[in-house]
């Protein structure tokens, strides 16, 4: 009985570990959150969406669910490669 216990509550301690970890990794605008880093400096280039919602210059385009987001929040998910967040 006693031994179910104390392994039972290492299972929760091991599972809270893992689901802090996910939250950590999953909240979005981390400077990560699954968005592709800038391969570019953004020294001058800060109307994004002049290259990147306008299909002009060769530059990939804005996903369909990046609908309303302005210049303002661009580097809020994407960082700069390099900048280290
Ligand atoms: C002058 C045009 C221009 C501007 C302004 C610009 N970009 Fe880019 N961006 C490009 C081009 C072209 C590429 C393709 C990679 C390359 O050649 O550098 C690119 C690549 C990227 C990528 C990588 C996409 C992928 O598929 O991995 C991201 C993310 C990105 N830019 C975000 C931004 C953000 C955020 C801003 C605003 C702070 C911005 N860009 C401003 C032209 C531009
Ligand atoms: C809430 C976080 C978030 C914000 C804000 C955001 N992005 Fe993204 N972006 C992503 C994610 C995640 C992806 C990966 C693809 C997807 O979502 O479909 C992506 C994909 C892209 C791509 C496509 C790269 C490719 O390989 O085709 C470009 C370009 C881009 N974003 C530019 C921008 C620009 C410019 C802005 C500001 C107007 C911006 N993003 C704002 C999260 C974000």
């Amino acid at each position: 009985m006693r031994k179910t216990n104390v392994r039972s509550r290492a299972w929760t301690v091991i599972l809270a570990a893992l689901g802090l970890f996910a939250l950590s990794g999953a909240s979005g605008c981390d400077g990560d959150g699954g968005a592709p880093r800038i391969p570019h400096t953004v020294t001058g280039r800060t109307d994004c969406l002049g290259c990147h919602g306008s299909g002009g210059g060769g530059a990939p385009q804005v996903p369909a669910d990046h609908a309303g987001r302005s210049n303002a929040v661009c580097l809020d998910c994407h960082s700069v490669v390099g900048s280290g967040y």
